[in-house]
């Protein structure tokens, strides 16, 4: 019997595709996820969060509910920043959705006055709402979809680092077989998937297609000040996978406001990436911006949900895992998904690399680069030396 060639072997495998059946809707109607956050003050300092603005937020998306504005919410907090979950019906960036997180952010806002918690209303950097919270200060990440006959969800939600840091990860999830099993193994992950990337200086977006534009891909989004996924789709029926916040508060702000501690929604299992190999890619804890002033790097260090309190030199930075399953619109969850011993190596490595890096004190690489500090106030600090120097 003559040997079969990959090709065939391939379009073999497609042919038993066998997972197509998941994506027969449990209901054909789209629902929306969104996830908004803001940091509307911080308790103590920026480290954490005070349970008082947890309980305003929650009031605030329960009457939405009630209402049956929204179908279903859930209120977090990663370090000091307020993490917004809902479903709905309305599509992405629907105005409705958008002015109830921003209404809510301020009522936060005003219980936070009156505590003068640190930074209150720190992101909100207009007076009124227009029409969108992007471009205001808050993040967002929303998908929608038609949901499947089970439907895992992961949002992750990181604090003391930038969009920028969802890069390596997201490139191991879903372009990397050392992590991800199923890009090999599963017929319908086989083709790939396309990455959305945006130049956040230029205010650009590409498209690149892997494994073919592998490198491409890397040349970008290894310069993660500049370039970030925005989202990820599978190639070979365009089905959203993955949605990160891409906002940078500093580029809208045009001076240092704080990082964006971003969050990101991935969805797992039935011919995606699984949420075991999802996980995965936050074994490694990689170096990212944003640890203390926002003018360092550090590791990003994956913890449980009741470990996301930044303390030392206001970090290193953390992210958590909130998995959900979506039943009809209801989030059922959350499930700490770093709250696992498998991670306690993870944590470890951060708190070793975070000491190594430490010892640099001020010194790169440890601090930024100059250009990205542009927003900070050394260059008024440095300013003040500029008639000093003298020609050589
Ligand atoms: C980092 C962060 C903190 C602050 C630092 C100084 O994102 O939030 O590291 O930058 O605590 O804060 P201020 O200038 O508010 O005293
Ligand atoms: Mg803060
Ligand atoms: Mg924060």
């Amino acid at each position: 019997m003559a040997e079969k060639s990959p090709a065939d072997v391939c379009d073999a495998c497609l042919a038993l595709d066998s997972y197509d059946e998941d994506f027969i809707m449990a209901n054909d109607k789209n629902i929306t996820l969104s996830v908004i956050k803001a940091d509307v003050g911080g308790f103590v300092g920026h480290s954490s969060f005070h349970p008082a603005l947890l309980d305003t937020a929650k009031e605030k998306l329960s009457n939405a509910k009630s209402k049956g504005v929204i179908i279903d919410f859930h209120v977090m907090r990663c370090g000091d920043d307020l993490e917004l979950i809902m479903t709905h019906d309305k599509g992405c960036d629907n105005k409705t959705i958008h002015e109830l997180a921003w209404n809510t952010f301020t009522a936060c806002t005003e219980v936070a006055k009156e505590l003068k918690l640190y930074g209150a209303g720190q992101d909100l950097l207009k007076d009124a709402f227009t029409g969108t919270v992007k471009g205001m200060g808050p993040g967002v990440a929303e998908m929608e979809f038609v949901e499947r006959k089970s439907e895992p969800v992961i949002i992750f939600m990181a604090d003391k680092t930038s969009a920028g840091a969802w890069n390596l990860p997201l490139y191991k999830v879903f372009g990397d077989p050392f992590n991800t099993a199923g890009l090999i193994i599963d017929p319908s992950m086989i083709e790939g998937f396309c990455f959305n990337v945006l130049d956040v200086k230029e205010g650009k977006a590409i498209t690149l297609s892997c494994p073919e534009e592998t490198y491409y891909l890397l040349a970008l989004i290894g310069a993660t000040n500049r370039y970030m996924v925005s989202s990820v789709s599978r190639k070979k029926d365009n089905e959203i996978t993955a949605v990160a916040s891409t906002q940078r508060l500093s580029l809208i702000a045009g001076k240092y406001v704080g990082k964006d501690d971003p969050v990101m929604i991935v969805r797992c299992q039935s011919g995606l990436p699984a949420v075991g190999e999802v996980l995965e890619a936050f074994s490694f804890p990689h170096l990212v911006q944003g640890w203390m002033r926002g003018s360092h790097h550090g590791p990003l260090m994956p913890v449980p949900f009741y470990e996301a309190n930044p303390t030392r030199f206001d970090g290193p930075p953390r992210v958590i895992a909130a998995g959900f399953q979506i039943t009809n619109g209801r989030l059922i969850g959350p499930h700490d998904m770093f709250d696992d011993p498998s991670f306690d190596e993870t944590r470890r490595k951060a708190n070793n690399v975070a000491e190594y890096m430490r010892r640099h004190g001020p010194f790169q690489p440890h601090r930024l680069p100059l250009e990205e500090m542009e927003y900070t106030t050394l260059p008024q600090v440095l300013g003040k030396l500029k008639d000093r120097f003298e020609k050589q």
